[in-house]
């Protein structure tokens, strides 16, 4: 845990004049945790293509899909739309432990920045393409509360609405309400498509070390180097938050209890048997790529399996500052809270594939303090 002499280099190089910022310094971080380092980025991504939807680089659907998304037209009660509970000032969800729609909900509403990198959506991944994802809150009981046939009704007789799509789509209404309904939900993955999370203090830092300007790295504060330190080594999160979006994609279970009222949350059991028996899912008709989409591999070769009970998606970990509460169900309302959770996990409640990567860290004030610096520097 040495430090480095080369803060001061940065700041000897100083203009002299004006404010500089008080320089920091540099740990000594191993070739291996270098590569670790370097594996967290670069940022942004190149954007992931998905064959399944033809209209999702089309800039005519990313502005109608951007309107859709504010339309509370497209509810039942012409109350709700995506955006009252995926709210663009907070990161594109809505602060609560658990969604309100037309009823209480039972899961917390995920932020949408960097949402088409996922492979699988939804906390139990009952979706494997962004446009199903979006269908989903429109024909759901307790979100918007369409029907096929009244969501497409909605838009056939409401001039504005169909306007809309025959610019978006450049062509007449689809006959068939499903191919309708469908479109809506791809032009307004079109729009989420374009939702991508800004640089941090990590990208920075990530950036200065990969080309070797030891100077610019060391004014990334040390409490989060340290942190980062922990979660490459001891903490072993990037396990599961790999990458440059900080989740390897898969699912987990960290010990975060699934009771909810009446039952239990069984997570992405549950997803799974949801994504298998869907019309809306890359294996039926309304891929625009057919049999030919790449991105259908998984979804093919998916199994249902009893681990899969109470595992809920690796959640990304940027912006986190403004998407509390967090975990599935909102559980744990701040960082803090989430560092003291892998802290002093309950090993009892893990399932026996978390228990060999999972161990409560046991971590000392300081070393959490560390961590939650770290946790920090991935927000803007
Ligand atoms: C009542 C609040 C509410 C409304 C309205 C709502 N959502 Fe959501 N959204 C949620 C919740 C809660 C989840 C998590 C669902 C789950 O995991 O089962 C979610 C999940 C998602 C996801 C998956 C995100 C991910 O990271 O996997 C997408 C995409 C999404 N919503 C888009 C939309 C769109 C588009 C609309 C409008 C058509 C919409 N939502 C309306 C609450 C809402
Ligand atoms: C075994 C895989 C795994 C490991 C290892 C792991 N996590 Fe997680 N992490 C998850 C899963 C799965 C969730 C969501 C759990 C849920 O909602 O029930 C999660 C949730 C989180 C969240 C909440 C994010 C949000 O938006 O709600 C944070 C923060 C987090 N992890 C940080 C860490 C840190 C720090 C470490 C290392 C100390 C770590 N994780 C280790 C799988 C893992």
């Amino acid at each position: 845990m040495g430090v480095a002499g080369v803060a001061f280099v940065a700041f000897a190089a100083g203009s002299g004049s004006g404010v500089t910022k008080p320089p920091e310094a540099l740990l000594d971080f191993t070739p291996a945790e270098l590569a670790q380092i370097a594996a967290h980025g670069p940022w942004p991504p190149e954007p992931r293509p998905d064959a399944s939807n033809r209209v999702l680089n089309q800039t005519r659907a990313q502005a109608w899909g951007a309107s859709l998304f504010f339309d509370v037209r497209l509810s039942a009660g012409q109350q709700l739309a995506c955006a009252s509970c995926h709210q663009p000032h907070r990161a594109f969800q809505d602060g609560l432990t658990t969604a309100v729609g037309r009823t209480a909900g039972q899961r917390n509403t995920p932020g949408l920045l960097d949402v088409a990198q996922w492979r699988w959506l939804g906390w139990d991944g009952a979706h494997d393409s962004l446009w199903s994802a979006s269908l989903t809150p429109l024909l759901s009981d307790g979100e918007m509360q369409q029907t096929v046939p009244a969501l497409a009704q909605r838009v056939r007789s409401t001039p504005e609405l169909a306007a809309g799509y025959r610019e978006a789509f450049q062509k007449a209404l689809p006959v068939d309400d499903a191919t309708l309904v469908v479109d809506l939900g791809k032009a307004l993955a079109a729009y989420q498509a374009s939702l991508v999370s800004e640089r941090t203090p990590f990208d920075d830092f990530r950036d200065a070390l990969s080309r070797g300007d030891a100077a610019s790295a060391a004014s990334y504060p040390l409490a989060a180097q340290r942190g980062l330190r922990l979660f490459l080594g001891e903490g072993r999160c990037t396990v599961c938050h790999a990458g440059p979006s900080f989740t390897n994609g898969e699912f987990g279970d960290v010990g975060i209890p699934f009771f909810v009222p009446g039952g239990v949350d069984a997570g992405r059991y549950k997803g799974l048997e949801k994504l298998l028996a869907s019309p809306y899912n890359r294996l039926g008709g309304f891929n625009d790529a057919g049999v030919q989409d790449p991105r259908a591999v998984s979804t093919r070769h998916v199994t249902l399996q009893p681990r899969h009970f109470g595992e809920f998606r690796v959640p990304s970990l940027r912006q986190l500052t403004h998407t509390a509460p967090y975990m599935h169900n909102g559980s744990l309302a701040r960082l803090d809270d989430v560092v003291m959770h892998y802290s002093e996990l309950p090993v009892e409640r893990l399932h026996t594939d978390g228990e060999r990567i999972l161990r409560p860290l046991e971590l000392s004030d300081q070393q959490a303090a560390d961590l939650t610096a770290y946790l920090r520097s991935l927000s803007r």
